[in-house]
């Protein structure tokens, strides 16, 4: 039987390539003030397995929960029984730090009956689908910019009255970003569309904001993933401003900006969670085809406590 180890900083190294590259730098960092747990499997020397975790001190009571960060058996060691074995390792050190109850969330792809496998076995919840994940390439976005589509787009630009102005989310003054901020401590949705997280990833060159006369009511922010991706993050527009033609005829200005000034290996990536109807029947039945690939995002969740 293979041994699973708690790994420390020094050890866990050799196991990067194991995780994504988002979470490379925790392995780095593992100290005991981190709150972070690192399991692996090794043979000879050579590592085949990892389990990676974080846990937090939630803010309304002293529960503390815990979320499944990555899990990964290389794949000539698959089908034995590791997968199980760390995530059965985890669950049990989760369990000696106080952690009450931990979680998964994972993207559907062709592995997901083996992963579904082993948590339906060590009694975690049934899936519940959280939210769509749609990517695309330029060369796939580039399609959006058919004349037809064109054409629609200008159609539903005219139909903006004049109160209504699109701005590139760049040229935002400071009293506007203010009168935002105010806003967002009143208002849930303003918080919950939040336009300024992850501030230093924005990407000037397509987030659109939208004015009504001299309010700010809406946005498309994007955010600058990696060198090659451009996020499309918060589609917003004030619910008394609505309908929802006014949040599209933004998004489709942003992907043709995208296609147009954007360099050639530039991908698009979504994330739209799966209770917001109107903006999934808009993807399944406007955006798909200039899509490369739709996927669902899935939380698992299991209780820790005796
Ligand atoms: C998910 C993963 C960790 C499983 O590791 P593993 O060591 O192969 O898992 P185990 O051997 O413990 O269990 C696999 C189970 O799935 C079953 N299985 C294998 N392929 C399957 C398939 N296509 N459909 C259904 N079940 C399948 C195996 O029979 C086994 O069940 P059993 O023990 O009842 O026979 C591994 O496949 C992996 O690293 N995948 C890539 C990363 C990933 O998707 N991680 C999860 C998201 S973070």
């Amino acid at each position: 039987m293979h041994n699973l180890t708690i790994l420390e900083q020094d050890t866990a190294v050799n196991y990067e390539e194991l995780t994504y590259p988002y979470y490379r730098r925790l392995l780095q960092e593992l100290t005991p003030e981190k709150s972070v747990v690192a399991i692996g499997v090794e043979l000879e020397s050579e590592p085949i397995g990892l389990i990676l975790a974080t846990y937090w001190n939630s803010s309304d009571d002293s529960t503390i929960y815990a979320k499944i960060l990555s899990l990964f058996v290389v794949p000539s060691y698959r089908c034995q029984g590791l997968g199980k074995a760390l995530l059965g390792r985890m669950e049990t050190e989760l369990q000696s730090r106080g952690c009450s109850e931990v979680s998964l969330s994972y993207l559907e792809s062709p592995n997901s009956p083996t992963l579904e496998k082993i948590l339906n076995q060590s009694n975690w919840t049934a899936p519940n689908a959280t939210a769509l994940i749609c990517y695309a390439t330029r060369v796939k976005l580039k399609q959006a910019s058919q004349p037809h589509l064109i054409e629609y787009l200008e159609k539903l630009e005219k139909k903006l009255p004049p109160s209504y102005t699109i701005f590139f989310w760049r040229d935002l003054t400071a009293q506007e970003r203010e009168a935002i901020e105010s806003q967002k401590q009143i208002d849930t949705l303003v918080r919950r569309f939040n336009p300024f997280t992850e501030e230093s990833k924005i990407e000037p060159l397509n987030s659109l904001g939208l004015r009504y006369q001299d309010r700010i009511i809406g946005w498309m922010i994007t955010h600058r993933t990696a060198p090659d991706t451009i996020r499309y993050t918060q589609l917003f527009v004030e619910p008394d401003f609505q309908p929802l033609s006014r949040s599209i005829l933004m998004l489709v200005k942003s992907i043709l900006i995208h296609v147009e000034k954007a360099p050639e290996a530039t991908k698009a990536t979504w994330r739209t969670e799966i209770n917001n109807l109107p903006m999934v029947n808009f993807i399944y039945r406007r955006l798909a085809p200039y899509l490369d690939e739709i996927r669902k995002s899935f939380l698992t969740t299991k209780s820790l406590k005796a």
